[in-house]
């Protein structure tokens, strides 16, 4: 996708060999216009295939993830990463570990919200190792839910996440796959 491959060549920045900064249109500061033409693009892939809800994370997969569910009509859930105050009722859980901060996180989503009706886009802004993507796809299996497709926004195609969800069956579509991030520089798959 041309505006993002823009946008992250343009204000993106290479931590480590294998981190990538974008934190002033994705990962903190927000940018809605560019949030809304991933909305888009997702959205049109997957019109016809009755998508009921969009599934993420907490916290930067909600602002794709709400961009599509706007353009399809369908409700958004993010899974959370801590218990709320607020959820009573009760609920599909799964942990996530991440390699990258070496911690276990019990991600939850309320069995009100998801069910053996919905067919499912999971969402999220990165994908590395892909723990993310498999928790919520195990929460959505809890459910008795389908899960049509993965839709990422950056993917580092260095690291194995399409290939661990892939190899269970499922469909990954991101946006931008990186290649590597050798010499501060960005590398993108052509398409
Ligand atoms: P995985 O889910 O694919 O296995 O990813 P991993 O454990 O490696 O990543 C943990 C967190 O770091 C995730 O965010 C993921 O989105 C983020 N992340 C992974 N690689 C990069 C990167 O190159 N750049 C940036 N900016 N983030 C990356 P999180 O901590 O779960 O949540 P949040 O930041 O969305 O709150």
């Amino acid at each position: 996708m041309k505006e993002l491959f823009e946008k992250i060549i343009n204000e993106g920045t290479v931590l480590k060999e294998d981190v990538l900064k974008v934190d002033s249109f994705l990962t903190h500061q927000i940018d809605p216009e560019l949030m809304s033409l991933i909305g888009k693009k997702f959205a049109d892939k997957y019109r016809d295939k009755n998508i009921t809800k969009i599934v993420t994370i907490e916290s930067s997969g909600i602002a794709p993830a709400v961009f599509i569910g706007l353009e399809l009509g369908v409700p958004v859930i993010f899974a959370r990463k801590q218990k709320s105050l607020t959820m009573t009722t009760e609920l599909l859980t799964a942990s996530v570990y991440s390699f990258t901060k070496q911690t276990t996180n019990q991600i939850s989503i309320s069995t009100k919200f998801l069910t053996s009706n919905d067919n499912v886009l999971v969402v999220d802004d990165f994908l590395a190792n892909g723990q993310a993507a498999l928790g919520l796809v195990e929460l959505c299996g809890q459910a008795g839910a389908s899960v049509e497709a993965i839709n990422i926004v950056i993917e580092k195609a260095f690291q194995n996440g399409r290939s661990l969800l892939e190899e269970k069956g499922y469909i990954v579509d991101s946006l931008a796959r990186i290649t590597s991030l050798e010499d501060n520089k960005v590398h993108f798959l052509e398409e």
